[in-house]
């Protein structure tokens, strides 16, 4: 096979995917093309950056679908369609079931913005990630990429880098430079380790 087919899951603004769009871009994912983009609403300016970069986008809203069942029916519809190999979420925030995740062991990789088993699991997600690491008065967090299973934030992680915590830091200072250090360099990281292990598998 030539390259793993990437799907980028998103709820946000989409700068993790725009890291994986430039990361690609730049020769840094050689193993992998992303070419599908989900997002959990059609406001997600997330789809704007897929749009622009000429990759297929679609919203697939729990809420629309009215139940759990049917939103994973609509995303799994798609990443058959599209002949995914990996599934990234990148500022995704809906749940995603036992047995959604379960259909793709070591195959959905997330970014969370901590140095997990710190400031994670349920609820933890965004700002609130960066409020709790400054309540607490750690002097260093970071962000995780991770592989994903039923429990939230539990999978087997596979890359950490650490951010310094500087005095006078605000919930969305600290949220910007975990980004810039950490998020945006990780996540395309982890993408291109784990798509040369699908093309090995592949071979
Ligand atoms: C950020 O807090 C990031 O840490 C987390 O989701 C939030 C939005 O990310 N993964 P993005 O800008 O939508 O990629």
């Amino acid at each position: 096979m030539l390259k793993a087919r990437i799907a980028v899951m998103v709820s946000g603004g989409g700068t993790n995917l725009q890291a994986l769009l430039d990361a690609q871009a730049a020769g840094k994912l050689p193993s992998g093309e992303i070419v599908l983009v989900l997002a959990s609403n059609s406001k997600a300016y997330a789809l704007e950056r897929a749009k622009k970069a000429g990759i297929p986008g679609f919203a697939v809203s729990k809420k629309e679908l009215g139940s759990q069942e049917a939103f994973e029916e609509g995303l799994s519809k798609l990443l058959e369609e599209y002949r995914i190999d990996l599934i990234i979420l990148a500022g995704f925030l809906s749940i995603l079931s036992e047995s959604f995740t379960a259909k793709w062991p070591r195959r959905i990789l997330n970014i969370h913005p901590s140095l997990i088993p710190s400031f994670c699991g349920q609820g933890m997600y965004g700002l609130k990630v960066h409020e709790a690491a400054l309540k607490k008065g750690v002097k260093v967090t970071g962000a995780t990429v991770h592989f994903v299973n039923e429990i939230p934030d539990g999978g087997e992680i596979l890359l950490q880098k650490a951010v310094e915590i500087l005095p006078g830091d605000t919930a969305e200072v600290l949220q910007r430079r975990v980004m810039e250090q950490a998020e945006w360099l990780l996540l395309p990281q982890a993408a291109e380790m784990v798509s040369a292990d699908i093309v090995k598998e592949r071979e």
